[in-house]
Parts: structure tokens; sequence; C-alpha cells
């Protein structure tokens, strides 16, 4: 009972470039995001409007999304934390937004600087505002299943967390593995008891980072729940500067093989989608972890 039909929501320009320590030129990360459209990706998480000094790497937010008005047929959605940086987005003409949660006291803290009440509390306005003028709305849940400071997360927290954030009003729920600890069972129970507390399952999104090569496994899982929604970043870059111990989110190409070994449509051209992991990776002066990348890239 796998779907037709999986949305590939590509996080590299953001989840994948916010972990770089040498800032990545405008330019380069504008013809990023310009080739991964052209790769067939329809959803392409362009930037953050977070604050300057908390991630360096993207603070040209303001510089690039207008390089990226010709992207009519892709969806950019932007990260906002506040109302600050949602008048940063909208004043660019951002149609997508997303807020981002944590199922964890320590992460909310190291984050966002705000209790998880406290970072509710910051949604809200943020979450009500954008739906008011027609923007779409993704919360992201982070450390849904582990904690690099709290350890395991309990299955009933996680829930918890996540009820309370899609009851914000967002349009979409994306379940973050942001150390990449979480295995297929309890990628099945955190969705058995996200769907139970009201989220439909359309509306729900995976997140996994491949920091303990599960990221694949809890996928398929993912998907025989029913989920049809999985975020990959391109080349498998990414990280998270507040989360210790956070490396690669899954491979686009590694979530491109499987899929298309499946029979299930992406509309991802996987050769194009190489080569510009293979290009980017030269300007970031270092291989792709992803061994799709390895294994088609040295044919
Ligand atoms: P704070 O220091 O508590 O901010 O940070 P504040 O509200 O006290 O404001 C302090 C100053 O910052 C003020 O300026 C504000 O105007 C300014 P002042 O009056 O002092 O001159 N300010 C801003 N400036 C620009 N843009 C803004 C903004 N907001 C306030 N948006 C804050 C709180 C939320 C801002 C900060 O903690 C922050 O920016 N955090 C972002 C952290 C981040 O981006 N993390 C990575 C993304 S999350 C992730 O990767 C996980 C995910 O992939 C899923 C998964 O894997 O789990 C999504
Ligand atoms: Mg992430």
């Amino acid at each position: 009972n796998l779907p037709a039909r999986v949305r590939i929501h590509e996080v590299g320009p953001r989840d994948g470039l916010q972990n770089e320590k040498t800032v990545v030129p405008t330019g380069v990360k504008a013809e990023f995001i310009h080739r991964l459209a052209a790769a067939g990706l329809r959803t392409v998480e362009a930037t953050s409007f977070v604050h300057p000094r908390w991630v360096p790497q993207l603070a040209d937010a303001e510089d690039l999304f207008p390089r990226l008005a010709g992207l009519t047929d892709t969806a950019l959605p932007v990260l906002v934390p506040n109302e600050k940086g949602l008048e940063r987005a909208l004043a660019l003409g951002a149609r997508r937004i997303a807020v981002f949660g944590s199922a964890t006291e320590t992460f909310a803290k190291r984050n966002l600087n705000r209790t998880v009440d406290e970072s509710l509390a910051m949604f809200a306005p943020v979450v009500s505002r954008a739906r008011a003028e027609g923007v779409h709305v993704r919360g992201y849940l982070s450390m849904c299943f582990g904690d690099p400071w709290e350890g395991p997360v309990p299955v009933d927290q996680a829930v918890e967390a996540a009820r309370r954030l899609y009851g914000l009003g967002c349009d979409e729920l994306s379940l973050g593995d942001t150390i990449g600890t979480g295995t297929p069972g309890q990628v099945r129970a955190l969705l058995t008891g996200v769907t139970g507390a009201g989220v439909p399952l359309s509306a729900l999104g995976v997140h996994f980072h491949d920091t303990y090569g599960q990221a694949l496994a809890n996928t398929l899982a993912a998907l025989e729940c029913g989920v049809t929604t999985v975020d990959a970043s391109a080349g498998g870059l990414g990280g998270c500067p507040y989360a210790r111990s956070a490396t690669g989110n899954l491979a686009t190409e590694d979530l491109v093989w499987m899929l298309d070994g499946l029979g299930i449509e992406t509309g991802v051209d996987l050769g194009g989608l190489i080569a510009t992991s293979v290009w980017l990776a030269g300007r970031l002066g270092r291989p792709s972890p992803s061994r799709t990348v390895r294994a088609l890239s040295h044919k």
C-alpha cells in the first residue's frame, strides 16, 4: 500500500547550506535553486528570515529571494521564526512560510531562545497573519525521537507537541528527526499517535537526517503509513547549527533512487539532480556524502 506519487520538499538551499561554515556567494545559492527547479523539484525551501547573527550563512535572504522571481512553477517556502521574520518575508512577496518548533525544552531554548510555550506564543500571531494573507504555513517539529541534551524523546511528548503546533492553524506539519536517531518502529508509533491526535495524513511530512543511516528505512516506514510528503536535501547536505550531532539530511538523490525503483512518481530527473550536486560540491570544495551521487558520478 505505497503511494503512487510523492511530493519531495527540497531543503538543500536552507537546511543544507545553513550549516556551511564558509559563506556561499548569493549567486551560487540562486543558481543552485534554479538548477534544482530545472531538475523537476517543485518545492524548494529557499532561505530563512531569522536573525542574521544566529545563522550568518542565510543573512543574504533579502538579496537572494528576488533573484528567484522567475521560478513561477516552483513553490519557494522560507523559514520565519517570528513577526519580524514574517514582515521581511512578506515584503519580498513570499507565499509560503515555515515556523519551526521543538518537541523538547532544551532545543527550543538553544534554537529559538524560548521555552516550548513561549515559542508557540511567538508563532501564533505569525501563523494567523500569514493565513489571513493567504500564505501557506508549514510547521516544523524538531527532536521528535531524540534530543542531544535530553536523550530519547517519549512518543507522547512528541505527539502532544505536534498537536499543539498544528493546532495554531498550520496547513502542513513536518515531523523532524533532527539528529537522526529514530528507527522505523518509532516512526510508525509517532505517525499513529499524531494522526490519532487529529492531524490528517495529507497534512503530514517527514524530515529525516541520516546521521545513523536510518533515513531511507524511516522514509519507507512513513510511506507505508500513508505519508506522501518527504523532505530531502540535494547531495545530503545539511545539519542544524544549534543541534549538536545533527549531520546531513536524507539525500534527495538517495530518495529518488528508492522511489524510482518502487515505481513511485516524483517528477524529478535524477541525472539533472546529480549534476547539480556534483557542481555544488565543486563550489563547497568537498564531495557529496550521498551514496547515489557517488555511485553515479564515477561512471
Ligand atoms: P532573540 O535574541 O530572542 O530575539 O532571538 P529577540 O526577539 O529578543 O530580538 C532581538 C533582536 O533581534 C531585535 O533587534 C530584533 O529586531 C531582532 P534589536 O531591537 O535588538 O535591534 N530580530 C530579528 N532580526 C531579523 N530577523 C528576525 C529577527 N527576529 C528578531 N527574524 C530568534 C530569537 C528567534 C530571532 C533567534 O533565536 C533566531 O533567529 N533563531 C533561528 C535559529 C535557526 O534558524 N535555526 C535553524 C533552523 S531550525 C532547523 O534547522 C530544524 C529543521 O530543519 C527541522 C529539523 O531538522 O528538526 C527545521
Ligand atoms: Mg533539518
